[in-house]
C-alpha cells in the first residue's frame, strides 16, 4: 500500500515539513532575521506572493509558515494546525501568539509552544506544529537547514 501524497495526508500522517504540498527544498530562504522583531510571529509564504504583495487566499497553493524570534534565536513552523490540517490564522492580523511563550489556533484556540510547537491543550494536545530546521548566516539570512 502506497503511503497518502501530501495534499490528502490528514494532519496526523503529517511527521516532517518536507511531507507537507509545495514545501521548497534544503537551502531555500524563508526570511531576514533582522527585518523580524524580537518576540514577532510572522506568517509567511513561499514562493512570495507577486503583484501587490497582498497575502494569498487560504487555497492558493503555497507552502506557509511561521517564523518566530526570540533574540537572535528564529523558530520556523509549518502553518498548519495538527488538529484540522488548517493555517493558524486566515491573516497576519489575526493571528494570536503571546510573544516567546506560545501560538494559538484561530479555529478552536489550541495552544503550541512557541519554543518547540508541541500543543499543550486543545484538540490536539501533544501532538505538534512541524518544525522547519534552519541554519541563519552571519548576514541574518534564514535558511532551510541541509
Ligand atoms: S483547527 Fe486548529 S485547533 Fe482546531
Amino acid at each position: 500500500m502506497s503511503s497518502p501524497t501530501p495534499s490528502t495526508a490528514s494532519p496526523a500522517e503529517l511527521r516532517h515539513w518536507h511531507e507537507v504540498a509545495h514545501a521548497p527544498t534544503a537551502g531555500t530562504v524563508l526570511g531576514q532575521r533582522d527585518v523580524l522583531q524580537d518576540g514577532s510571529a510572522t506568517m509567511l509564504t513561499w514562493p512570495v506572493p507577486e503583484g501587490d504583495g497582498a497575502a494569498p487566499s487560504t487555497e492558493t497553493a503555497v507552502f506557509r509558515y511561521l517564523l518566530l524570534r526570540s533574540g537572535s534565536d528564529v523558530k520556523a513552523y509549518v502553518n498548519r494546525c495538527a488538529h484540522f490540517g488548517v493555517p493558524l490564522a486566515a491573516r497576519q492580523e489575526l493571528l494570536k501568539f503571546q510573544p516567546h511563550v506560545r501560538l494559538t489556533c484561530n479555529v478552536h484556540y489550541a495552544h503550541y509552544r512557541w519554543s518547540d510547537g508541541l500543543c499543550t491543550a486543545g484538540d490536539c494536545e501533544g501532538e505538534s506544529l512541524l518544525a522547519i530546521p534552519l541554519t541563519i548566516d552571519t548576514d541574518g539570512t534564514i535558511r532551510i537547514a541541509p
